[in-house]
């Protein structure tokens, strides 16, 4: 992103810091660092991505910002940085364009291509799955070849979540989906995306500015994708409020028998399984310490049930610390 500036390796491996005591430079290195490393095109190597993924996250989970002239947008209450901010993210997309108008630069991949890649040919070999029935799938189901894929996965209309640069709906086109939508609230975001398809050769893929928390579609898409948008959303001050609406949006867009597949950088499997079931009970009227396995069975009645995860992410060791992993997690919309 233009304007951004590398992390040094002693910004690196700094100690968390309190908000009070966090510096300008310090507040600028952390919301940098989840994005800058992992521009497409840099001379970084993706492993080198997914350590900057993981450290800026053990920076942001420990770490609470002052926001300077976005203050009024929610005072700072837990976890949160400027990630979460509308404002942040015109500005890096108004970087973004000038970048891809003087250089052609397409900008991020969020968590790096490699992520990209598993994600996007996991969730077809599940799509593929699912339209042959082959529900429940099985915790060892293999990506395999299917004959009349694409058949297939012309009945899956796609909605990517916060879709940035619009990446992840090119490579989706690659592996077949062919009715492709993204969504973003920066105006900047959908211009560079629908510039990069143009150039790109896929024309057909639709690109909308709208709030996800606030969505104004009025159809539904069989497969719902989200790559660190929730982490994003997640991110703004009133995080916590804003992530339970996201749910309550998000399954409005999720059509029945459609699949929800979250990439996190910021949520463990298991914490997205546990938001989730919260969720479900929410809707449900049940209490949330009610142990569902143990008190009721709600799985035939929940809006959303996990159906699996992807098992080959790495996990990474940074300045002494144990890194997050990435997690991709599918659910199946009742
Ligand atoms: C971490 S970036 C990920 C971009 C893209 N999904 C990718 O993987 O490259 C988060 C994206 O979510 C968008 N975003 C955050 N909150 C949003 C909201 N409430 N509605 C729509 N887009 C949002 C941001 O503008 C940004 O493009």
């Amino acid at each position: 992103m233009a304007g951004m500036r590398l992390q040094t390796e002693e910004s690196a491996s700094t100690a968390p810091v309190q908000s009070d005591l966090i510096s300008d430079d310090d507040r600028s290195v952390a919301a940098d660092s989840w994005s800058i490393k992992s521009e497409y095109g840099s001379t970084l190597d993706d492993d080198q991505r997914h350590v900057d993924a993981a450290d800026a996250l053990n920076f942001r989970s420990s770490t609470a910002f002052d926001y300077g002239s976005d203050k009024e947008e929610g005072e700072a209450d837990g976890i949160s940085s400027e990630l979460g901010l509308q404002s942040y993210w015109n500005a890096a997309y108004a970087d973004e364009l000038t970048n891809f108008r003087e250089h052609g630069l397409t900008g991020e991949i969020w968590f790096g291509a490699d992520v990209m890649h598993v994600v996007t040919s996991w969730t077809r070999s599940l799509c593929l799955e699912i339209s042959r029935g082959r529900l429940p799938i099985s915790d060892s189901f293999k990506e395999e070849p299917v004959e009349d894929a694409d058949k297939y996965l012309c009945d899956w209309s796609v909605l990517d979540l916060g879709t940035g640069n619009g990446l992840l709906l090119q490579e989706l086109a690659k592996e077949g989906f062919s009715d492709l939508t993204g969504i973003d609230y920066s105006e900047g975001a959908v211009e560079l995306a629908r510039s990069l398809a143009n150039r790109d050769g896929f024309p057909n893929i639709k690109f909308l500015v709208d709030d996800v928390l606030e969505s104004k579609l009025d159809t539904q898409f069989k497969l719902v994708i989200d790559k660190g948008t929730l982490d994003a959303i997640g991110l703004h001050p009133d995080g916590p409020i804003k992530r339970i609406m996201y749910w309550d949006s998000v399954s409005k867009l999720v059509a029945s028998g459609g699949l929800l597949v979250i990439t996190s950088c910021n949520s463990s499997k298991d914490e997205l399984l546990q938001e989730v079931d919260n969720y479900n009970k929410r809707q449900l009227g049940i209490p949330l310490d009610t142990n569902t396995e143990e008190d009721q069975d709600i799985s035939g009645q929940a809006p959303f049930r996990y159906i699996n995860h992807v098992r080959s992410y790495p996990t990474f060791t940074f300045g002494g610390i144990v890194g997050s992993r990435v997690s991709t997690v599918a659910f199946l919309r009742k």
